[in-house]
């Protein structure tokens, strides 16, 4: 754990402008800086940076937050890989905190074997550019096989000499400990047999990067093609190299395939590496095992739709099927899309042009699921077992995805396609996940009522409601602290007995004002993001009677932040426009800022009437048939004469 005193240092000295002009250019406009958006290919820019306010939008992509928002956005890091990018850019030294010895000493441990495998890339590299056997066997081999130089270096690749000791000893002389090399899997130790020797020789290396860049293993892959050897050989389990949460070419094709929003998935180093040379570098290697759900995982980060390209042959395509379920089951679109028998990626995509290869992936890729049917259908042919077994297969693929629409999208999709009908696949589906939610239904119907009380509200612009809550948070954000004098009106018995409204004015706090109004009519927000956020705007200030938005966007829920600064961004438009359109320049501010707060307020509340209002006439009207809804008819005049008064005060405030 990185201590909080190093995080906020680190928020302190980290300069959004400077950060984000490391990666985009950026040029001075008015007190802001515009660039183009790198999350975007756009001509004209609608990327801002405000070094006032120490945060970004992109206007293309709708993106925004502050300097640690752009970081996970821009270079996929998580939260603390972003905070020890910021901290070494800046001199930060990092504390870390709560570490008990042991973990002290594990931490420490695994940052030697990082160091020690970068060292070891670095070896190889040297071996394959500088020596003479490096060039003649391993340059030329990556050669041979068509890789230009520039792909060579972009991936780190190397090679491994014939010697038995080349890298163990390099190693040693450097000071690295024999204890990491080993530990890594680089070094074999086997005292019986003598000295230790190095693991992979006489092999042209592939390293294998995190997401973040940082090397955790190797594969490595012998010359020749005669021997019995396995092809390749890879570094073994450590705590730095875990094989079910690698994806080979992650770091190298991250950001093509956030930009793309798609990320193509192959077998082999090879795919990758020849992919990437054709221009299309959106792709990554599940290196020839089964896909894991950690993997894919990874790749959610960057994007919800996974096209998988087979090699063309029909064996391993059947054993992959089964694995692709996982992507279903994480929630995300699965196209497949198979090569020419005898072809794999590379083969397919040597001598042929960016333009050629995109068109046969346009062209092929299918629909996993549809393509599965179709698959198992030429199978089946006329046998019924057989076709009863298929229709379970592909019922069992359906199950696994996680959205119910989409569901019964393929459903009515595969009853044509499997020439059965929709009744028949839908109740095998049903019993399917009646199966699997067993053993969660301890829980009585947790799912439908959460469902029910958060509908998914769109922040569309006709969405009332969305904009007045938004406009909370705003004058929360900004003006929370402020004391200001409001006309509260109170209702009284005059001397004739009767009701009647008297205005006072009273001095208050905007977010007393607002907390107190709204808890008056119970008013809840709509919108999950802002509720939370609301309820912690105010118990922030009921802590520390001022909120700096900065800090509240030192939360690691970016989300949380990205709701914070496109607020700040995007009230400056709005406060100028408005405030221009009515000419009120000239009124004093603290007045001014009165008006707006019991504006806001009351124009949610008349919404919120409008809407029961609405809903009880409706009901009303359905139920006039069968019922005496005399009840309903007098709910509806009490709100009709809230909505006068409501409308009253607020027409006074404007
Ligand atoms: N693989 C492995 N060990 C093996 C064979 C394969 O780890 N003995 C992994 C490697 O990650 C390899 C992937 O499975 O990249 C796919 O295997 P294959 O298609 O045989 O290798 P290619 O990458 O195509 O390599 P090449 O073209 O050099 O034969
Ligand atoms: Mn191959």
């Amino acid at each position: 754990m990185i201590s909080k005193s190093t995080i906020d240092q680190v928020y302190e000295t980290a300069r959004v402008e400077e950060v984000i002009g490391d990666f985009v250019a950026l040029k001075k406009s008015g007190s802001n800086y515009k660039g183009l958006s790198p999350f975007s290919q756009e001509r004209t820019p609608s990327f801002m940076v405000s070094p006032v306010k120490q945060i970004w939008k992109d206007f293309s992509s709708g993106k925004g937050g502050n300097v640690i928002a752009f970081l996970m956005e821009h270079e996929h890091f998580s939260y603390p890989e972003a905070i020890r990018y910021l901290a070494k850019k800046y001199n930060i030294e990092i504390e870390e905190t709560q570490q008990s010895d042991a973990e002290k000493e594990q931490r420490s441990q695994q940052e030697s074997m990082y160091l020690v495998a970068q060292y070891a890339a670095t070896f190889y590299q040297e071996q394959l550019w500088d020596t003479q056997e490096g060039k003649s066997i391993g340059l030329s081999y990556f050669q041979e096989r068509g890789f230009t130089e520039q792909t060579i270096k972009a991936f780190g690749l190397g090679y491994a000499p014939e010697s038995k000791t080349a890298l163990t000893e390099a190693a040693q002389s450097k000071g690295y400990s024999l204890e990491f090399l080993e530990a890594t899997g680089l070094s074999l130790v086997n005292e019986a047999q003598g000295p230790p020797i190095d693991r992979f020789r006489a092999r042209v290396m592939f390293p294998i990067r995190s997401m973040s860049g940082r090397i955790q293993g190797f594969g490595g892959r012998i010359l020749s093609s005669k021997t019995k050897v396995a092809k390749y050989l890879n570094s073994p389990e450590s705590p730095i190299y875990h094989k079910s949460k690698v994806l080979y070419g992650l770091f190298e094709s991250k950001k093509a395939i956030a930009k793309e929003d798609c990320c193509y998935l192959v077998e082999g180093y090879t795919d990758v590496l020849q992919m990437h040379q054709s221009g299309i570098e959106n792709v990554v290697a599940s290196s020839g095992t089964a896909l894991t759900a950690e993997q894919i995982r990874l790749i959610r980060r960057l994007t919800n739709q996974i096209v998988v390209l087979f090699d063309g042959d029909a064996a391993g395509l059947r054993a992959s099927l089964r694995g692709i379920d996982l992507i279903l089951e994480e929630g995300m679109h699965v196209k497949v899309c198979a090569f020419p028998e005898g072809e794999d990626p590379d083969s397919f995509c040597k001598n042929r042009s960016k333009e050629a290869i995109e068109e046969y992936l346009q062209e092929e890729a299918k629909d996993f699921i549809q393509f599965k049917a179709s698959l198992l259908v030429a199978d089946a042919a006329d046998d019924p077992a057989q076709k009863a077994q298929t229709i379970r297969e592909i019922v069992t693929s359906i199950s696994k995805i996680p959205d119910g629409i989409q569901r019964e999208l393929y459903v009515q999709r595969c009853a044509s396609l499997l020439g059965v009908s929709e009744g028949v696949l839908f109740s095998a589906l049903a019993q399917l996940l009646h199966q699997k939610d067993k053993p969660t239904s301890r829980r009585p119907q947790a799912t439908p009522q959460m469902q029910v009380v958060s509908p998914p509200v769109a922040p569309t612009k006709i969405n009332r409601a969305y904009e007045l809550e938004r406009q909370i948070i705003a004058l929360l954000l900004q003006y929370g602290g402020a004391e200001v004098e409001f006309e509260e009106v109170f209702l009284q018995k005059n001397d004739q007995g009767a009701l009647a409204e008297t205005a006072q004015k009273i001095s208050s706090k905007v977010y007393e004002k607002i907390f107190l109004d709204l808890q008056q009519d119970e008013i809840e927000f709509a919108d999950p993001n802002f509720k939370s956020l609301y309820y912690s705007l105010i118990q922030t200030y009921q802590k520390e009677e001022k909120v700096l938005p900065e800090r509240l966007m030192q939360s690691d829920d970016m989300q949380f932040n990205q709701v914070i600064s496109d607020i700040l961004m995007q009230d400056e438009n709005y406060r100028l426009d408005r405030w221009d359109r009515k000419n009120i320049f000239v009124k004093p501010k603290e007045k001014e800022l009165a008006r707006m707060v019991s504006e806001t307020i009351l124009s949610l509340r008349r919404h919120l009437i409008d809407q029961k209002i609405h809903e009880l006439q409706k009901q009303t009207q359905e139920e006039a048939a069968i019922l005496d809804h005399s009840e309903q008819l007098e709910e509806i005049k009490s709100y009709l004469t809230l909505r006068t008064l409501v409308s009253k005060r607020l027409d006074r405030v404007l």
